[in-house]
């Protein structure tokens, strides 16, 4: 019930009856070229999934072993699975280095690396890359690292990052990046949950103009983690660092010393890859498992598909490492094709808000991959900024992370676009390791707001709460009926999760997101509906925030919520009650806020704390979301059914004092 309000407003503000075909000339030089070429392509790859990812898999990777089987799963049973390529054997650094090294591409840059300070730039071509990929694996097997072992990599959006991946990759040794925004808490948590008995870091990094104290808050993190033996510091800036005799090391201490050959393990197409945290129900983030051989050929894929790849472009994603966007299309997608991949350590904001329009200039970038809050701020602060540079040499936009609402999508069309790039908006999950559902340029027709149709392979549905397949415009929820290769193959350590979280219902993978199909069977997304709140375009668990507010001395208990932002999509509403003699001031506001940004990191700062006596609660005692989130949004005139109220009053007081707040 309530979902479906919620669906039909997102609706609203999402719909645009505008349908925008590309243009013959982006068509004409398009990989897929029609929308009759889309639908061949889409219906091949449903119907006979072997045949076709057999035969992807064979142009797109090198393998050492080929496979016994392409797909085999199982979404009904207690135990689902998903597996890809069984037998086979292939390494990721090998697709996404060695094997561009014979041709041309060895010349080529592979990553271009544009420093906050402006004048910081570094281009590592696909030899250099491959030269110093092979010393960082032999720095990592020095430390003892082998086949298996999970390493921590807690660095700032620096090429180091991108070679210390690509060096776990190429011995066998699964990463997991953690966001450098996040907290010494998270990392500690994430640290311990991975049992990484390495860990990367820098000694500092820049972050719109401030000074991030990386290896300060690695070393609280480290306090709680006996088990890791070694902590790699690269030295981002020259400035004094507290090292740890024994423990600590310098990255180009050991990179000067280390023999630039190392054979890439081979590895079984299901060894995993890496394991990246995200946020859930729980207050414990999961973390995602990823395997090789699938996930390596579903982000080259989509990659070359999505973003209409040809050999010269310049191609930036602006998304953080630390996120999946930044490890499929910035990392693997990418250097797997023997692309250009632009990496850029700023934000769109700093020093001024010409930032991104000078990279693109500079560079000349040709596709531009961003996030919808990223075009809301600089929409918000006018095209004046764009105008004064020349970004003609752009061709492609994408979009992720969130819904992009009609009116964005028009400002990202035509003040960036000038009209004449199509837009890719790609909507997909760190679970599912590549996009799911996009606009596929040059092919098919884009309507703004709308993510528009699957990509080859995948088969979404909306369904109704009873399970059937809703009808065309009627909300429900999202799901996939059938597996992919960038499919997530499990949560690190935790079975059961696989199937409580995403098979709840037998037979289908559960996606967590609202979602409706038109009448010309585009989907529509409408959000989460589950307890994420997407910030920014970031998953933040509601229960995270919470764990963290009610850890405060004070607090007695705290009910997280989203509330919509003009700006960042949804915001953080704390709903918070305390504990008796505690004195309600905007100095304890301020240390809620500093306790949660500690706790998980500034991405988690609440935007409303809203202090109150009671919280809503059912007659067995359920906090009631739905009523908290419709006064966070404002959406008082009509509170649905408030009858299960132990104490309607409550909601009264609630009411009166958000007004007072806003
Ligand atoms: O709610 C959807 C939203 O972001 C969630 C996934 O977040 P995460 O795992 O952090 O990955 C983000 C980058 C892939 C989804 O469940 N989302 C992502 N892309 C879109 C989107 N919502 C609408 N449109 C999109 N294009």
């Amino acid at each position: 019930m309530e979902h479906n309000t919620r669906a039909a407003f997102i609706r609203q503000m999402l719909k645009d009856e505008r349908t925008i075909e590309p243009s013959p000339e982006f068509s004409y030089k398009a990989l897929v070229k029609s929308r009759q070429d889309y639908d061949e392509l889409y219906r091949r790859s449903i119907d006979e999934p072997e045949a076709f990812w057999g035969q992807m898999a064979r142009e797109t990777l090198d393998w050492y072993r080929p496979w016994d089987a392409v797909e085999e799963y199982d979404f009904d049973s207690d135990k689902p699975f998903v597996r890809y390529f069984r037998g086979a054997e292939l390494n990721a650094s090998y697709n996404c280095l060695d094997r561009h090294l014979d041709g041309p591409r060895r010349n080529k840059a592979a990553l271009i690396w544009q420093g906050e300070p402006s004048e910081e730039v570094e281009v590592y071509t696909y030899q250099r890359l491959h030269r110093e990929v092979s010393k960082a694996a032999n720095v990592l097997k020095g430390l003892g690292v082998k086949k298996g072992d999970r390493v921590v990599l807690y660095l700032p959006m620096i090429p180091q990052l991108a070679i210390a991946m690509l060096a776990c990759a190429r011995i066998g040794a699964i990463h997991c990046v953690v966001f450098s925004g996040l907290s010494a808490e998270a990392l500690k948590d994430r640290i311990v949950d991975s049992g990484a008995s390495v860990v990367v870091t820098a000694n500092y990094g820049y972050r719109s103009g401030k000074i991030l104290q990386l290896k300060g808050i690695c070393d609280k993190a480290l306090e709680g983690c006996p088990q890791v033996k070694s902590c790699v510091v690269v030295r981002r800036i020259e400035k004094r660092t507290v090292m740890e005799a024994e423990r600590d090391l310098w990255w180009d201490d050991l990179m000067a010393g280390a023999s630039p050959v190392c054979e890439p393990e081979r590895m079984e197409s299901n060894d995993p890859l890496f394991v990246l945290y995200t946020s859930g129900s729980t207050a414990k983030p999961k973390g995602i498992v990823h395997g090789t051989g699938g996930y390596l050929l579903y982000a080259t894929l989509t990659m070359k598909y999505v973003f209409d790849l040809k050999e010269t472009d310049i191609y930036w994603c602006t998304a953080d490492v630390g996120w999946i966007t930044g490890h499929s299309y910035l990392v693997y997608g990418p250097l797997a094709n023997g692309a250009t991949s632009l990496m850029f350590e700023g934000v769109p904001s700093y020093p001024k808000h010409d930032r991104f329009w000078e990279v693109v200039e500079k560079f000349g970038v040709n596709i531009l991959y961003t996030a919808p809050t990223a075009v809301r701020a600089m929409m918000k602060e006018g095209e004046r900024w764009v105008n004064g540079h020349d970004i003609s040499s752009l061709r492609l936009l994408g979009s992720v992370g969130e819904p992009i609402t009609s009116k964005a999508w028009m400002w990202y069309y035509s003040a960036i676009g000038q009209g004449r790039c199509p837009i890719a908006d790609t909507w997909w999950q760190t679970e599912t390791g590549g996009v799911m559902i996009t606009s596929l340029p040059g092919a098919v027709d884009m309507k703004p707001g709308s993510a528009a149709l699957p990509f080859f392979g995948v088969a979404p549905q909306v369904l109704r709460p009873d399970g059937t397949e809703a009808a065309p415009n009627e909300g429900g929820t999202l799901v996939v009926s059938r597996p992919w290769p960038g499919m997530m193959l499990g949560v690190y350590q935790n079975e059961a999760a696989f199937k409580d979280v995403y098979f709840p219902v037998p037979g289908r993978y559960l996606t967590g997101d609202g979602a409706y199909r038109d009448e010309d069977g585009y989907f529509w997304i409408t959000g989460r509906i589950d307890d994420v709140i997407n910030v920014s375009g970031h998953r933040i668990g509601t229960a995270e925030v919470e764990s963290a507010l009610v850890s405060y001395l004070q607090v007695a208990e705290a009910a997280v919520v989203g509330c919509p932002h003009p700006v960042k999509g949804e915001g953080i509403y704390a709903y918070v009650t305390v504990k008796e003699g505690t004195v309600i001031n905007d100095d304890l506001r301020a240390k809620l806020v500093g306790h949660v940004r500690e706790s998980i990191g500034p991405i988690a700062t609440p935007d409303v704390i809203h202090f109150t006596a009671a919280l809503p609660k059912t007659r067995s005692g359920k906090i009631m979301r739905r009523i908290l989130r419709k006064i966070a949004a404002q959406e008082t005139e009509d509170l649905c059914d408030v009858s299960t109220l132990s104490e309607p009053s409550v909601v009264r007081d609630l009411i009166r004092e958000t007004k007072r707040l806003s």
